[in-house]
Formats: C-alpha cells, structure tokens, sequence
C-alpha cells in the first residue's frame, strides 16, 4: 500500500518498526560490510560456553567454580585489562555505542533509541549478575554457595537471553540500515577506528572467540581484507590467534585460500 513520505513505515521482516528517512538514498547500494554479525558470533559463542560451564558446575567446589564465577565477574573500575566473559559482552555494547550508533543516530533515532534502551537493560542486569557472583565467590557456606548458584544460573539465563535476542534485533535492523545508508570504506573506516581504539589484549580476546566461530567464506573474506587493507604486523598478529584458537585444517585452508 502506497502511503506519503511522512507517514510511511517500514516494517522490518520480524516485525520491528523503523521510520524511513527522510536522508534515505534514492538509487540502490551494494554495501557489503556487516560490523555486527561475526562479533556476535564471537559473542555467542561466549554465552553458550559459560552457560553450559554455569549449569553444571559445583558451587560446593571452590576451586571448581573460581573460573565460572570469574567469568561473571565484571570490574567496571578496570574494564581495560578484564579478559571476563561478561566484561568482553560490556565492551561490545560501548563499541557499538562509540564506534556505531553516532553515525546512525541522525539517520534513524528512533532505531537507535530503541538499541541503546536494549544496552541500558543489559547493563543493569550484567551488574547485579556480577554483585551475585562477588557474594557466592565471598561466602564458605555450602548450603548458601547452592542457594546462590542456582539463582546465579536463573539470572544469568535470563541476562543470556536478553543479550541473544538484542543481537538477532541488531542484525535485522541496524545491519541492513548501515548497507543502506554507508559504503563499505565508511563502515571499515568504523570498523578501523573501533579496533584501533582497544588495547590489543581486549582485542586479541575477541579475535580469539570470533575467529572459530566464524565459517570458511567468512574467515576468507576477513583475512583477504586484513591481508589487503592492514599493515603486515597486524596480520602477524590475527594469523597468530587464528593458529592457536581455529582448527589447524581449517586454518591451513584459510592461509592456503588467502595466500599467507
Ligand atoms: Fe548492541
């Protein structure tokens, strides 16, 4: 149905509004880069390990659990060195806010508006899951080290569902948003300043989820780019992870496609 300008919605395929704006180009774009979907591959293959560790571990078992409560544990004083699962979840979200969403802002506020409600929610959940984990890791009782897992496990199941669905409603609406609206040299020049921006341990950490969780074509197309568009020393660097973190085979497929 035809409706003015003003009025006209578009109605993402899962149902998310978006207004159309009125900065929208009117010839087709064939922009390519995706800033999203392989971090959150990365992101997701974070969660699924901690929550498969989370609800089997012993909370009796201190030694056992030190590892899974640390993962839980996020210092917001000191989010610069963590290497945490939740404090590598934190960071995403201030990436996409820093690194993102200024550029989409005056295009979409609504859209944006609605994200940044999502990363509000997530970090009031990411505190008061971190404040449960500081408890458990703080009391010696065996009976209330249960009690405290098993609401740990609930709300964290909770917090993980959230973060799961906040990233399916990025990738249905701002990824395609971006395709639209950007060049694919706009969106590595993004892609560029949010990397350049992060200590290399944080970096390196994230590099170490998403490369094995990336496909082949993926992970060719991602070291074509870092082969071509980054210095040596940068390649050096993701090859390194690559061979310590991606199935040998596959990564020799990789080198061997790319020519590394
Ligand atoms: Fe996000």
């Amino acid at each position: 149905m035809w409706l003015p300008g003003s009025v006209r919605a578009v109605i993402w395929p899962n149902g998310y509004p978006r207004r159309t704006s009125s900065k929208r180009r009117e010839f087709p774009l064939t922009a390519t880069e995706d800033l999203f979907t392989p971090i959150h591959k990365a992101i997701r293959s974070m969660i699924y390990g901690l929550g498969g560790r989370l609800q089997s571990v012993d909370f009796v078992d201190q030694a056992a659990s030190t590892a899974v409560l640390a993962d839980l544990q996020h210092e917001f004083a000191n989010a610069v060195s963590a290497t945490c699962v939740l404090c590598l979840l934190h960071g995403h979200a201030h990436s996409e806010e820093t690194g993102v969403f200024p550029s989409m802002q005056p295009i979409d506020p609504g859209l944006i508006r609605m994200l940044l409600d999502d990363h509000h929610e997530i970090r009031r959940r990411l505190i008061a899951l971190t404040k449960m984990a500081d408890e458990l890791g703080a009391t010696d009782s065996p009976e209330r080290r249960i009690e405290l897992g098993v609401r740990i496990n609930r709300e964290a199941n909770e917090f993980f569902a959230f973060y799961l669905a906040h990233m399916n409603k990025e990738e249905v609406t701002i990824v395609p948003a971006m395709k639209e609206h950007f060049t694919d040299a706009q969106m590595r020049a993004m892609q560029g300043a949010i990397m350049g921006s992060m200590p290399p341990e944080r970096l390196s950490n994230y590099l170490r989820w998403m490369l094995p969780s990336l496909t082949l074509d993926e992970l060719t197309g991602m070291l074509t780019g870092v082969k071509h568009g980054a210095p040596p020393e940068f390649m050096q660097f993701v090859n390194g992870i690559g061979a310590a973190n991606v199935d040998p085979v596959r990564w020799a497929t990789v080198r061997q496609r790319v020519g590394f």
